[in-house]
């Protein structure tokens, strides 16, 4: 690629809105807290093998589909004890996003997985919290999302012993702390649990007043996209990728001026189905339909997921400036598609409209020093301008 396309990224002001924290969750910092925790993280299922070093646990980061990935996450999470571990796991994150110029951050988290660990809801909350607090006098700037596990129900069957709680226990809990939390989001297995059997928590959700978001058409269907819309009523799709499957839903959602935030390592990584028809899977970036999209207008803007687990043919994390490089070299897109990305993700934030602007005027200062800088390129040449 362009040195200077690739320069122009790095440096870029970003915005985050799709990441997992538990996600950024590294294998050596996960090794150390489970070793600290007195916790075995294991290589399967059944818990008989253990991981025997952080090397090792990388190396397990190959994943034929979404479920393969899940189970090892969670399992991953196991390490997650104390307040501090959150602080600790999120601080990380949040050094890093700053390390490549990620300014505002919108991050979930998984609270019901870690009270399936033991953990309390105020645990996972309060670290997590701190951190964002600390994140943003370091200039990172962040919203909190509180997602519903979908492998698990709205209400728990009656008189069934469990250790999970249901969504519908988990948002009374998250309407203690609306302080902290900044919305409501969907994740885990898509494809057997359709948005429909979330309405009435949805409803209830809505009701606190906080923007609500779900993952669709990562791993269902378009219809699941379209039923996020229409049964959810979702201010925001996460991925959202088989919307291109329905010429209407994709007219809808650019009307709509819809936010989908597409994750390419993580669709890459996790052998997402492009056509289910064929059952034609994307196994390399050039079939990414990050440049359809935004030639048909949708506002999809790129993001990391779980970056930790989402890694570079080079065993680097895929964070953000990863994944926008990525895409850039396959695709070989344009600096304009780059800052439209920027920008969709500033527009379809849950920022405040004065820090939309905010961000939006930082970013055409960007690229116009940018363009300042490329015209002294051009005009003395490379390598006199690297060293004035
Ligand atoms: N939880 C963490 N990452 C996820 C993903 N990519 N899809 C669904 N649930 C998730
Ligand atoms: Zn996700």
């Amino acid at each position: 690629m362009d040195n200077a396309l690739r320069k122009f990224i790095e440096d870029m002001p970003k915005v985050e809105l799709h990441l997992h924290i538990e996600g950024s969750l590294e294998p050596e910092l996960a090794f150390k807290l489970a070793q600290k925790n007195g916790v075995t993280l294991y290589k399967d299922k059944e818990k008989t093998i253990p991981f025997e070093s952080a090397e090792e646990l990388k190396a397990a980061y190959k994943f034929d589909n979404l479920q393969e990935f899940l189970d090892l996450y969670y399992r991953g999470m196991s390490s997650l004890k104390t307040e501090q571990d959150f602080y600790d796991m999120t601080m990380a994150y949040l050094t890093k996003a700053k390390s490549q110029n990620v300014t505002h951050t919108e991050i979930f988290f998984d609270p019901q997985q870690h009270m399936e660990n033991g953990i309390a809801f105020e645990t996972a909350l309060n670290g997590i919290h701190r951190a964002l607090k600390d994140g943003e006098e370091m200039g990172v700037t962040s919203k909190l999302i509180m997602s519903f596990l979908r492998h698990l129900p709205e209400t728990a069957p009656e008189g069934v012993e469990r250790a999970y709680k249901d969504a519908f226990e988990t948002l009374e809990l998250a309407k203690q702390h609306l302080d902290k939390i900044d919305g409501f989001g969907l994740d885990s297995s898509e494809a057997p649990f359709p948005p429909a059997i979330f309405e009435r928590v949805y409803e209830e959700a809505r009701k606190t007043g906080k923007p609500v978001m779900a993952h669709a058409g990562e791993e269902g269907p378009w219809e699941y996209v379209r039923d996020a819309l229409d049964i959810l009523k979702v201010d925001r799709i996460d991925h959202g990728n088989h919307c291109l499957d329905n010429e209407a839903l994709v007219q809808r959602l650019v009307d709509e001026k819809m936010g989908l935030t597409v994750c390419p390592y993580s669709n890459l990584r996790l052998n997402h189905t492009t056509d289910f028809a064929t059952d034609t899977k994307l196994t390399d970036m050039k079939q990414h339909p990050i440049k359809k999209m935004l030639d048909l207008g949708l506002k999809a803007s790129i993001h990391s997921d779980d970056p930790a687990y989402f890694r570079t043919d080079e065993g680097k994390g895929g964070y953000m400036t990863e994944n926008y490089l990525a895409v850039a070299e396959a695709l070989n897109l344009s600096r304009d598609d780059i800052v439209t990305l920027a920008r969709n993700a500033i527009e379809t934030s849950f920022m405040s409209p004065e820090q939309k602007t905010a961000k939006t005027q930082e970013l055409d200062a960007y690229t116009q020093r940018a363009d300042v800088f490329q015209k002294y390129v051009n005009q003395v040449g490379g390598e006199q301008a690297r060293t004035a």
